[in-house]
């Protein structure tokens, strides 16, 4: 089995990385970025070099750690990223590699972030995992390309050269976060957003091996960045999703969602409030790492959830997560699958 190696979110996880969130520090970016991203409540913490609060980082370092143990004693390979203090260079966390790496196939692929308080985020972080998977021939690293000097992301017309659009940014250059995509086998679902344009779109079809495509779901959140917290395929043929963010008609004219079982979450989240959502919605709850299309991951305090992904003939597997979700995500965001056992 190649070192990188996965076509879709369930099949049974092999190797993974598990994110650290020690040393994270605010995300700066222009206001209007974070105004239209982040929870009303807390804007003007977004501000150059503030970190999180220590105890938030601490316990989320901490419960990334118990996370890492356990998909390795469900046989998982985990690689970790290198400890940063990302205060030190004005950058975010190493807490969520989901929006920085995209596995297609062998292929690894790097974001050209919209975020330029991002920008290093894999260099520093994660090079050197990325070189060892590199050591197999049949892998590909694919590095993001470098962005103009002095950037063009901000400087408008704004609606990322799509007439219509609400995103802050323009389509001047390349832009994607990773978690704005989802593997379906030869088709990614993707969607458009605060970070992702469509040059970004078309450079990450450019880049993705022969024969897979990509194809962008009509989502309705003004507030739109990373797909997952909008859809999650729970196994081949089920999938559940936001109805407010998406409509189960703009899920089915994607082809590979035609006859699945698409199930709206049932219920309202409840508000996650300690410690504080300082970065995400509540809808963090349907945010979740499958193991194999019958186990997956959830907050040990989202007994609600976890209810429904029994009755779905899940199982869930509990780790403590509120920490993490406080800088910006659950057990989906956390990871960044590597290897997933073909399904055939
Ligand atoms: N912006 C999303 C929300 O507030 C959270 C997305 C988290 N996902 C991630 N890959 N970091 O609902």
């Amino acid at each position: 089995m190649p070192s990188v190696s996965a076509d879709d979110e369930w099949s049974p996880l092999r190797s993974v990385i598990v994110g650290r969130a020690a040393h994270s520090n605010f995300p700066c970016e222009p206001p209007e970025m974070i105004a239209n991203t982040m929870p009303s409540q807390y804007l003007e913490e977004f501000r150059a070099n503030h970190p999180f609060p220590e105890y938030i980082s601490e316990a989320a370092d901490a419960e990334l750690d118990q996370l890492a143990a356990i998909l390795e004693q469900e046989g998982v390979k985990v690689y970790r990223p290198k400890h940063v203090d990302w205060g030190k260079i004005g950058g975010y966390t190493g807490s969520m590699p989901r929006d920085g790496l995209l596995t297609v196939g062998t292929h690894i692929i790097e974001s050209a972030y919209a975020w330029s308080c991002r920008r290093q985020e894999i260099t520093l972080g994660f090079e050197e995992i990325l070189h060892d998977l590199a050591q197999d021939p049949a892998v590909r690293v694919i590095r993001a390309p470098a962005p103009p000097n002095p950037d063009t992301i901000y400087d408008g017309p704004t609606g990322a050269g799509l007439e219509g659009q609400p995103w802050v940014i323009n389509n001047s250059r390349i832009a994607f976060d990773a978690a704005d995509f989802m593997r379906f086998g030869q088709t990614l679902l993707g969607q458009f957003s605060h970070v992702t344009n469509l040059k970004g779109v078309e450079y990450l079809q450019s880049q993705i091996p022969p024969g897979y495509t990509i194809e962008m779901l009509e989502v309705t959140n003004p507030h739109a960045m990373h797909i997952d917290t909008v859809i999650c395929p729970l196994r081949q043929g089920l999938l559940i999703y936001c109805p407010s963010r998406v409509s189960e008609d703009a899920l089915r004219k994607h082809k590979v969602l035609r006859d699945w079982d698409l199930r709206p979450v049932p219920f309202t989240p409840k508000p996650r409030l300690e410690p504080p959502s300082l970065t995400c919605s509540d809808w963090l709850v349907m945010n979740v790492l499958v193991v194999d299309g019958k186990k997956v991951i959830v907050d040990k305090t989202d007994t609600e959830f976890a209810d429904w992904m029994r009755e779905l003939g899940m199982e869930p597997i509990f780790c403590p997560l509120r920490h993490v979700n406080s800088i910006g995500g659950a057990s989906h965001c956390a990871t960044v699958d590597l290897v997933r056992q073909a399904c055939n």
